[in-house]
């Protein structure tokens, strides 16, 4: 591994930055534009994610990095600045999306299990990338916790695809990150917090287990996982604070102390409850990497309805992400609490 993996692995996780999951795909992009009423177009895109990126404070001070999909990597701002050049100068690491989406897995469960599809071809499109700005990327596995699922094929598949995606992105100095989502959401969220830990657990053994064997320097890559949580449709939901402990609990028995941060996606978590819960594991202490956000909705839903796809927003949408961004940060050192949440 070169010391340059490890340099901007660390700068990914710098503390009180997290990172700014927007690399939708046009399908999951157009949902959340359809939830404001917004057609998504090329250009609809790029005003939105302009209007992010060009968020001074909040990005310069909370956001390290910012993960994008392949046609943003490529987009030009209203006034030909590329948008890859305007996260630069706020002083964040440009990262890609470079998975090709989670497909159904043949076998026994056809209907709920997925395996995430994008290894062929995967070298080529990582030199473009880095050409293009890339230093970091991104890859998400699927598990799915339901009647006699997750099978051990379903995690060993993606566990193995996982590595062979890290391992392809280190050769080509780019960090990766190592994402094994364990869904919280979704028709088959009836799950109990314990059963998404023994899930959970299973899941981060077998990804690290699948690195060791592709030899993936585990100082030159991020983990990306969910917390520990019930299901958004069980009725009995932990509390934060028994979130924030087993979440801590899992990770300390499963990811080596070679890897430099965690960051968490939010999972459908409403933005408050993951903030919340990420401040929650950080007051904990003691843990060997530095835990922060990679969040995508709990960090954008406000700008975006702030936005609302009106130009005479953009303001109102800065200021929406910037609160989102500073009380993560404050997150990430263990250091939020309702009254700066109110404060705003
Ligand atoms: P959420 O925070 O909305 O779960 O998205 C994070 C992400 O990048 C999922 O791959």
């Amino acid at each position: 591994m070169t010391e340059k993996l490890a340099d901007i692995a660390a700068a990914m996780v710098a503390p009180g930055k997290g990172i700014l999951a927007a690399d939708e795909s046009s399908g999951t992009i157009k949902k959340r534009f359809d939830s404001i009423g917004v057609a998504s177009t090329e250009d609809s895109r790029r005003d939105y994610r302009e209007m992010l990126f060009r968020a001074g404070e909040g990005m310069k001070n909370y956001v390290s990095g910012v993960i994008l999909y392949d046609e943003t990597i490529r987009q030009k701002a209203k006034d030909s600045t590329p948008l890859v050049d305007i996260m630069k100068a706020a002083g964040s690491i440009p990262g890609i999306k470079v998975d090709t989406g989670a497909k159904p897995l043949a076998g026994p469960h056809p209907k709920v299990e997925v395996v995430t599809e994008g290894l062929d071809g995967l070298r080529e499109r990582l030199a473009v990338y880095h050409k293009l700005g890339a230093r970091f990327a991104k890859w998400r596995a699927v598990i799915t916790i339901s009647e006699g699922t997750p099978t051990w094929n379903c995690i060993k598949a993606n566990a193995h695809a996982l590595a062979r995606y890290a391992a392809l992105c280190q050769e080509a100095s780019i960090v990766p990150i190592v994402e094994p989502e364990v869904l919280m959401d979704g028709p088959y969220s009836h799950h109990d917090i314990d059963r998404c830990y023994e899930v959970t657990e299973w899941t981060q053994r077998t990804v690290f287990r699948e690195l060791y064997d592709a030899r993936v320097a585990l100082e030159g890559m991020v983990l990306k996982p969910n917390m520990v949580i019930a299901g958004q449709k069980c009725a009995k939901q932990a509390k934060p604070d028994q979130v924030a402990e087993l979440t801590l609990k899992c990770l300390k028995a499963t990811v080596p102390s070679a890897v430099p941060g965690i960051a968490f996606l939010s999972g459908g978590q409403s933005d408050e409850q993951a903030t919340e819960n990420l401040s929650l594991i950080n007051q904990i202490g003691g843990a060997p990497w530095r835990l922060t956000f990679s969040y995508g909705r709990a960090l954008q839903a406000a700008a975006l309805k702030a936005w609302g796809g009106k130009s005479e927003n953009v303001a109102a949408g800065q200021r929406a992400f910037t609160h989102r961004a500073r009380m993560n940060s404050l997150a990430a050192l263990g250091k939020w609490n309702v009254q700066q949440e109110k404060a705003a």
